[in-house]
């Protein structure tokens, strides 16, 4: 018998699991089109994301498009999730600054009609791209901004493309997208959790029933 007493548990390996500004995974993940929420997230209130560890403000305009700022207000730092979406952007709740979707200040109504600050201060924004029912931004610099990927399976004729947020048991995942991934690339526990220790969990497309000679199958 082996005994437990004294066995260290190894400390999570930060190079995989801090995906904030200016770490190896999140530098990583920061030169991708993230997905940021659905697209029906995006009504006539702001929605509060939080993308690689960074908090942002997503919304869509009155002209239908959909941008992403970070969720301080340029002026004195009040939260753009409370603020007003209107036709050209989103207003800040405290004294009433304008933002678009790419970070303009368009108005500043308690200050002079004359204010060179109009045009001077630009709000932190990301790039957004809406497809297929989703929102994705890309948060890393922009001299190196990729170009949007479009997989030939989202494009299938006759096929519709649904998009959802969560991982497949619903509700999210106190982890970083790259951990949630792992567990797919371990394909081999379908067969063992979601087939043999649950009971089939899967629609009929996926025969897990083993096949003549004992051993499992994915077809
Ligand atoms: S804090 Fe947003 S307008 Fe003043």
């Amino acid at each position: 018998m082996k005994s437990a007493y004294g066995l260290k548990i190894p400390e999570p390996d930060p190079r995989l699991t801090r995906i904030g500004p200016g770490t190896p995974c999140g530098e990583l993940m920061r030169r991708y089109w993230q997905p940021v929420c659905l697209s029906a997230d995006l009504t006539d209130l702001p929605k509060a994301v939080r993308i690689l560890g960074e908090d942002l403000i997503a919304f869509r305009d009155g002209e239908g498009r959909a941008g992403l700022l970070f969720f301080r207000c340029s002026h004195r730092g009040a939260s753009l999730e409370y603020g007003r979406v209107e036709a050209r952007g989103i207003r800040c709740c405290y004294h009433g600054w304008l933002y678009d979707v790419e970070g303009n200040v368009l108005e500043m109504p308690l200050e002079p009609a004359r204010n060179p600050y109009l045009k001077q201060i630009h709000h932190p924004c990301y790039p957004v791209r809406e497809f297929a029912g989703s929102v994705f931004a890309y948060l890393g610099p922009l001299d190196k901004l990729p170009e949007f990927p479009v997989s030939d399976i989202w494009q299938t004729a006759g096929g519709t493309l649904k998009a959802r947020m969560g991982p497949r048991v619903g509700g999210p995942v106190n982890c970083n997208w790259l951990q949630a991934e792992e567990n797919l690339m371990d394909a081999l526990h379908t067969f063992w959790l979601h087939t043999r220790h649950s009971g089939a969990q899967f629609p009929s497309q996926v025969n897990c029933k083993p096949a003549s000679g004992g051993s499992s199958s994915g077809r």
